[in-house]
C-alpha cells in the first residue's frame, strides 16, 4: 500500500520504518528541509535505538522515501497518516496549528478517495471537527474517511513497542476504511479495538493520564513511607505482586516528564473544563508531580542546611534513560532550582551535554564529581546503577548521594562511607 506519513518526529519516523518493514511503500514528509536532507543522508534527528539502521536499510531498499514537498506527497497518496506535533499552549490546551495546516493541504488538494489517519495525540472531539470541517468546505463524504489511530510508543523503546503492541485502536465514523486499516497492520498480532473517533482519542488520553496517576500515587506513597521510615521499595514490591495493580509505573522519584504525560494531562483537563467539568483527580496528579522537586530539595537541605554556594553534581539530565530528549525533563527543572538557590551545578549525562549558562557540563561521569558537596541521581541511566562508588567517594568533597529515582542499592553506596538518601528510602 502507498502511504504518506506527515511529520518526521519520533512517532512519524518509527511508524514510517515499521510500515516499510510490513511491506508498504512509505513516503515520510516534513516541511523541515534540513531534517529531510539529513534523513536522505541516513541521519536520524532523534536518538531511538535501532531506528537509524532500519531507516537506512529500508531507504536503500527503496521502500522508504523522504520529501519536503508536503503538498505534492499528500496529493499523490491515497492514505495519509498524520504524525505532526501537538504541543502544549501556555494555558495547558493543545496547540493544533500543525494539524490544521495538514488538514488545509488535504482539503485543498483532494481529488480522489483518501483515508486520513490521525496518529498525533489530539483532544477529544478534534477528529469529529476535522470531518465536519471537510463537509463544510464542500468535500463530499464519499471522498474521504477520517480515522483516529493513536500511538502508544514509548521513547527509547519505540521499535519494540511498534512491533509488539498490546492493542491497535481505530476510531472511525463508519466501517468503510476498516478493511484497509486491517491490511495496513496485518503483520501485527495485537487485538484491534474499534470505536468512535472521539472514543479513540479518549483511549489515548486516558492511557497517559492513568500512567501519570500511577506515578503520582507512587510518589505520594513514598512521601508517606518517608515519614513512617518505611522503605518504599518494599511497598512497591508488595503492591506490584497483586496482578490487579501490577509492577509498572510505580517507581517513585522526581516525577514524570517528557513530551507526552504532562502535556496530555493538561490538555485533558483543559478539554474537560471547556465543558465545565472539574478534574479533581487530574489536578491532584499534577500537583503532586509539580511538588516532587521541591520535596527532594528540602531533603537535601536537611543535610546541607544552606544550599547557597554548595557544589552539586547532577547525574542524568534527560527526562528518562534511553533517550536524548530534554523536553519537560524534571532533571532540568531541578538544575534550574538548584541554580536559583545559589548552587554551583555540575552535570553529566551519557547522551546529552547541557549547554546552559551556569551549568558546567562534563564528558566524564567521575570528573563531574570533583569537589562536589552532593551528588543527585536525577535520571536512572544504567551506568549509574553499577558505578564505582569508591571512586565517587574519593572525588567528592562531601558525601551526600541523593537518589532521586530510587534506583540505587543503598547498602552498596553506604559501604563506601557515603550518605545515601532519598524519599521513602531507609
Ligand atoms: C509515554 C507513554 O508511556 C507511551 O505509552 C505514549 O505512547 C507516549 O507517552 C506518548 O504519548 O507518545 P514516554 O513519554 O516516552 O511515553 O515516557 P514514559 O516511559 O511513559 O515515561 C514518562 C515519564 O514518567 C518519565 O519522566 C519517567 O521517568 C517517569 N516515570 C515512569 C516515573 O517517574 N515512574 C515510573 O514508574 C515510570
Amino acid at each position: 500500500m502507498e502511504i504518506c506519513i506527515v511529520g518526521a518526529g519520533y512517532v512519524g519516523l518509527t511508524t514510517a520504518a515499521a510500515l516499510a518493514v510490513f511491506g508498504h511503500e512509505v513516503e515520510c514528509v516534513d516541511m523541515d528541509q534540513a531534517k529531510i536532507n539529513g534523513l536522505i543522508q541516513g541521519k536520524v534527528p532523534i536518538y531511538e535505538p535501532g531506528l537509524e539502521d532500519l531507516i537506512t536499510e529500508y531507504y536503500s531498499k527503496n521502500r522508504l522515501h523522504f520529501s519536503s514537498n508536503v503538498k505534492e506527497s499528500i496529493k499523490d497518496h491515497p492514505i495519509i497518516l498524520i504524525a505532526v506535533g501537538t504541543p502544549s499552549q501556555n494555558d495547558g490546551s493543545c496547540n493544533l496549528n500543525f494539524i490544521n495546516q495538514v488538514i488545509e493541504i488535504i482539503a485543498s488538494t483532494i481529488n480522489k478517495y483518501k483515508i486520513i489517519i490521525t496518529k498525533s495525540t489530539v483532544p477529544p472531539g478534534t477528529n469529529e471537527l476535522i470531518h465536519q470541517t471537510f463537509i463544510e468546505m464542500g468535500i463530499k463524504d464519499n471522498l474521504f474517511d477520517i480515522v483516529s489511530n493513536p500511538e502508544f510508543l514509548r521513547e527509547g523503546r519505540a521499535l519494540w513497542d511498534i512491533f509488539h503492541p498490546n492493542k491497535l485502536v481505530f476510531g472511525t465514523k463508519i466501517d468503510r476504511p476498516l478493511e484497509v486499516l486491517k491490511k495496513i497492520y496485518q503483520k501485527e498480532s495485537a487485538p484491534f479495538v474499534f470505536t468512535s473517533l472521539t472514543g479513540a482519542e479518549m483511549i489515548k488520553y486516558a492511557s497517559n493520564v492513568f500512567l501519570a496517576t500511577k506515578i503520582s500515587f507512587a510518589n505520594e506513597m513514598a512521601r508517606i513511607c518517608d515519614v513512617f521510615q518505611v522503605d518504599y521499595t518494599d511497598l512497591q514490591k508488595g503492591l506490584g505482586m497483586d496482578p490487579r495493580i501490577g509492577t509498572d509505573f510505580l517507581n517513585a522519584g522526581l516525577g514524570f516528564g517528557g513530551s507526552c504525560l504532562p502535556k496530555d494531562l493538561s490538555s485533558l483537563k483543559h478539554s474537560a473544563l471547556s465543558h465545565k467539568l472539574e478534574t479533581k483527580l487530574l489536578d491532584a496528579v499534577m500537583e503532586i508531580n509539580d511538588t516532587q522537586i521541591e520535596l527532594y530539595l528540602k531533603k537535601l537541605s536537611t543535610v546541607l542546611l544552606n544550599l547557597t554556594d554548595k557544589q552539586i553534581t547532577v547525574w542524568g539530565v534527560t527526562f528518562k534513560p534511553g533517550t536524548d530528549d530534554l523536553r519537560s525533563s524534571p532533571a532540568l527543572v531541578l538544575i534550574q532550582q538548584l541554580i536559583q538557590k545559589g548552587c554551583r551545578v555540575h552535570a553529566y549525562d551519557p547522551m546529552v551535554q547541557l549547554k546552559l549558562i551556569d551549568v558546567i557540563s562534563h564528558l566524564n561521569q567521575y570528573e563531574s564529581l570533583n569537589n562536589s558537596d552532593a551528588l543527585i541521581i536525577a535520571t536512572e541511566w544504567e551506568q549509574f546503577l553499577n558505578c564505582n562508588w569508591s571512586e565517587v567517594k574519593s572525588r567528592m568533597k562531601g558525601s551526600i548521594v541523593l537518589d532521586a529515582r530510587n534506583c540505587l542499592d543503598g547498602e552498596t553506596v553506604r559501604r563506601q562511607g557515603l550518605v545515601y538518601m532519598g524519599v521513602g528510602i531507609r
